[in-house]
C-alpha cells in the first residue's frame, strides 16, 4: 500500500479518488483536517475498505513511525502543508511549523523506516514530495519558463516554507539516499478546490452577487492545470521517475488573471444566468494588491514529457467548464465549507483592501 498525506485537502482528495477508482492498492491517508480539509471531500470513499483515514499530523513522529512500521507502504506521498499565499502573509507560522517541520519529521520517519527494510524493498520504496513553482519566484514578461535548473527564489512566506521542504528533500537523497522525488507543480484548479483561492472564491462570490476581487491590475500571470491532470502527473512520476530527480508539471496554459476571471463569468452567465440578466462581469472590484506579489509563474514541462511521456488531458476550456458545473451541482458542499472561521478569514484578507 502506500501513505499520503493531506488527502483530505484539494489536490490530495482528488489524488486518493482517483487512485480508489484506478488501481487496486489500498492507501493510507494521514490528514490533520485544518480548515482546508475536509472529511466531505472523500464522502465517496466512505466505506471502501481499500481507503484507510487517519486523522494526524505530519509532525507527530510516534504516530507517522506507528504508521510506517504497521503498514509497511512502498511509498509515501506528501500533499500535506499549508497552502495559501494569503494566509501566509498573514500569519506566517503555521506555514513553517508544517511545511519545514512537519516535512522534517515525516523525512526523519521515514528514513528510519526505509533503513531497516530488506534489500528489495529498500530499492522501491519511494518518497514523492508534492511541491509547487511558487519555490522558482517570479518571472518577468518574456523570460523563458521555469526549468527543474530554475534558481531558487521564493518571495512569500509560503514559497519560501516549501523551497525549505524540497531542500530538506533533496538533503535526504543526496545525505541518506532516501529514494525521493519531486514535483513543482503550477497553479491547479478542479473539484473541491477551497474558495479562499482565486477560481473557486470567483465561482462562489458571483453566485452570492458579492464583488468578485482583482488584486492590483489583474495582470499577474499563472500556468493553470486541471487537477485531474496533476494527480496523474503525481501517479506517473510514482512510476518511472528516477530518485533524486525533479519534475516540473504544468498545462502550458498561462494567463492573467482578469483573463480567469472573465471565463468564470462567461460561463456562469451562460450555466446560471443572474436573475436581472446582467453579466457577471459587473460584480468585478479591483482591490489593493497582494505584498510582495509575483507577477508572472510558468512552467517548462518538457522533461516529464520527454522522459515520462506525461502531457495534461484537459484544455483550459474544458477544465474551467468542468468546474464550475461541478460548483453549480456541489452546491451544498460549498455551504459546509463556509464555516465561521471562513467567513472570519474573509473579512480579515479583505475588509481592507478597498478598490
Ligand atoms: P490544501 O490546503 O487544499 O490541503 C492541504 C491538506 O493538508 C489539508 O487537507 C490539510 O488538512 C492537510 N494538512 C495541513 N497540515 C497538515 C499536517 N501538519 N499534517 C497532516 N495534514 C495536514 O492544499 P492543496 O492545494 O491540496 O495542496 C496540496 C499540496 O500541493 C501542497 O503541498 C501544496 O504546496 C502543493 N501544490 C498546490 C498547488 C495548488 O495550486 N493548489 C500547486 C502546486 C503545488
Ligand atoms: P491564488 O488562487 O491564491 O493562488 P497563488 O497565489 O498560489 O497563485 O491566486 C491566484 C492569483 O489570483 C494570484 O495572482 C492572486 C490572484 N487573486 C486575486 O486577484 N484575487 C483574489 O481574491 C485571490 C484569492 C487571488
Amino acid at each position: 500500500m502506500i501513505l499520503v498525506t493531506g488527502g483530505a485537502g484539494f489536490i490530495g482528495a482528488n489524488f486518493v479518488l482517483d487512485w480508489l477508482a484506478d488501481n487496486d492498492e489500498p492507501l493510507i491517508n494521514l490528514d490533520k483536517l485544518t480548515y482546508a480539509g475536509n472529511r466531505s471531500n472523500l464522502a465517496s470513499a466512505d466505506g471502501n475498505e481499500r481507503h484507510l483515514f487517519v486523522h494526524g499530523d505530519i509532525g507527530d513522529p510516534h504516530l507517522t513511525a506507528s504508521l510506517l512500521a504497521q503498514y509497511q507502504p512502498r511509498a509515501v506521498i506528501n500533499f500535506a502543508a499549508e497552502s495559501h499565499v494569503d494566509r501566509s502573509i498573514h500569519g506566517p507560522e503555521d506555514f513553517i511549523q508544517t511545511n519545514v517541520v512537519g516535512t522534517f519529521h515525516l523525512l526523519e520517519t521515514t528514513r528510519a523506516y526505509w533503513s531497516a527494510l530488506p534489500a528489495a524493498a529498500r530499492q522501491a520504496f519511494r518518497f514523492l514530495h508534492v511541491s509547487t513553482d511558487e519555490v522558482y519566484g517570479s518571472l518577468t514578461a518574456t523570460a523563458p519558463a521555469f526549468t527543474e535548473e530554475h534558481r531558487y527564489q521564493p518571495n512569500s512566506p509560503y514559497s519560501a516554507s516549501k523551497a525549505a521542504s524540497d531542500h530538506l528533500v533533496r538533503a535526504y537523497h543526496h545525505t541518506y539516499g532516501l529514494p525521493v522525488l519531486t514535483t513543482n507543480c503550477s497553479n491547479n484548479y478542479g473539484p473541491f478546490h477551497f474558495p479562499e483561492k482565486l477560481i473557486p472564491l470567483l465561482i462562489v462570490n458571483a453566485l452570492a452577487g458579492k464583488s468578485l476581487p482583482v488584486y492590483g491590475d489583474g495582470r499577474q500571470i499563472r500556468d493553470w492545470l486541471y487537477v485531474k491532470d496533476h494527480c496523474s502527473a503525481i501517479r506517473r512520476v510514482l512510476a518511472a521517475g528516477r530518485p533524486g530527480e525533479t519534475y516540473n508539471v504544468g498545462g502550458n496554459n498561462e494567463k492573467p488573471n482578469i483573463e480567469i476571471v472573465h471565463a468564470v463569468c462567461s460561463l456562469l452567465d451562460e450555466l446560471r444566468p443572474r436573475i436581472d440578466g446582467k453579466p457577471y462581469r459587473e460584480q468585478i472590484t479591483y482591490v489593493a494588491d497582494r505584498p510582495g506579489h509575483d507577477r508572472r509563474y510558468a512552467i517548462d514541462a518538457r522533461k516529464i514529457e520527454a522522459e515520462l511521456g506525461w502531457q495534461p488531458a484537459h484544455s483550459f476550456a474544458r477544465g474551467i467548464r468542468l468546474t464550475v458545473e461541478w460548483y453549480l451541482a456541489n452546491q451544498q458542499w460549498v455551504k459546509d465549507v463556509q464555516s465561521g472561521a471562513y467567513r472570519d478569514w474573509l473579512a480579515k484578507n479583505y475588509s481592507q483592501r478597498q478598490a
